[in-house]
């Protein structure tokens, strides 16, 4: 299809932390993006009590909810009938299903354009991308693509860190950095003055919904995008303005941010990951002379700005 607009979307995983925003932009945007809109759901979520509000809500807006296992190729198969664009959320554990979802796709007749899950770091960003372990599994998915995939093109939207999810100071993991709205208090690595690009949560849905509408600037393509370049300093004051209060801040310096990787690591602890992205994201693994916003038709002031996810942190909203 190179250059035509979607017609039939899939949306998988579309319940899961960014699959909510993602579908919730595509659902309503206006003018519609799409003619159809479907998500292909396990049974579990189908009929988990607490994913019932959001399906109810998707369906009363002309969403069809297909249930099936991931793992089984007729569903998977009949889930792809008719559909032109096939937009993955999946999570961290099952990015590697998604190459015989993809191997399906090429098989399919119907299949065209394919979005694996991204949705964050720059895997590819310099030399040392390739040997950082939270990226093997999405470096895996992209290069089974480039390998074995002819007929149908990939489109990649790497959004850097979301804000939402980095402002949280996780008890476990307090070291790695956060801010707590409780305590006032803060926890920055290094300096705090290092920039970093972000994006917010609902900023990914609506970056997913404008390189939908611009095949002609995200078919194959790597997209980088983000709402937003900030220091950990910046938000510390954000916070101190919308609480009317000094904030205390403690610093992790990056060697140490280093040493705590390691053990983790060693410890094959499932936290290391988040210290691994932490460590990438404080290093400048997220910074771009320009990025490819604009190329979608988003101008800066089309996007959140930090006061927007501060605002939402402060007021205790979930994400
Ligand atoms: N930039 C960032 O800061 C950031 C933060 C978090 C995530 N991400 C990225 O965003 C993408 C999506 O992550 P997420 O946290 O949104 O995902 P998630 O909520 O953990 O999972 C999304 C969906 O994937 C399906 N799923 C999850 N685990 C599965 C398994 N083991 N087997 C089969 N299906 C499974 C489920 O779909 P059903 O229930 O519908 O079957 C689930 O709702 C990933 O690529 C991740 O790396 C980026």
């Amino acid at each position: 299809m190179a250059t035509q607009l979607p017609s039939k979307i899939l949306i998988i995983g579309a319940t899961g932390n960014i699959g909510k925003y993602i579908t919730n932009a595509i659902v309503s945007a206006k003018p519609p993006i799409a003619q159809q809109i479907s998500i292909f759901t396990s049974q579990a979520t189908a009929s988990n009590p607490s994913k019932q509000a959001l399906l109810t809500s998707w369906k009363s807006q002309g969403v069809t909810v297909v249930t099936g296992d991931l793992s089984n190729a007729d569903d998977v198969k009949k889930a792809y009938s008719g559909i032109d664009t096939v937009i993955s959320c999946l999570g961290r554990n099952a990015l590697l299903r998604q190459i015989e979802l993809l191997k399906l796709a090429e098989e399919s007749k119907d299949v065209q354009w394919f979005f694996p899950s991204e949705y964050g770091t720059d895997i590819e960003y310099d030399a040392s991308s390739k040997d950082e372990k939270p990226h093997q599994n999405k470096l895996r998915v992209r290069e089974f693509i480039r390998d074995n995939l002819n007929r149908v093109q990939c489109t990649y939207v790497v959004t850097g860190p979301y804000i939402d999810m980095f402002l949280p100071l996780v008890p476990v993991a307090e070291d790695a950095g956060g801010f707590d709205t409780k305590s006032k208090r803060a926890v920055v690595i290094g300096s705090g003055d290092e920039k970093i690009g972000f994006t917010t949560m609902p900023d990914v849905g609506k970056l997913v919904a404008a390189a939908l509408r611009h095949p002609e600037a995200s078919v194959g393509k790597v997209l980088k995008v983000q709402s937003f370049v900030t220091t950990p300093n910046s938000i510390v004051a954000e916070f101190e303005r919308q609480t009317g209060t000094k904030w205390t801040v403690d610093h992790t310096s990056n060697q140490k941010l280093r040493e705590v990787e390691k053990e983790k690591w060693d410890a094959n602890s499932p936290i290391a990951t988040l210290y691994t992205l932490k460590r990438i994201w404080a290093e400048g693994g997220t910074l771009y002379d320009k990025t490819d916003n604009e190329a979608l038709g988003l101008k800066p002031e089309d996007m959140e700005p930090l006061s927007a996810a501060v605002n939402r942190a402060v007021n205790g909203e979930g994400y």
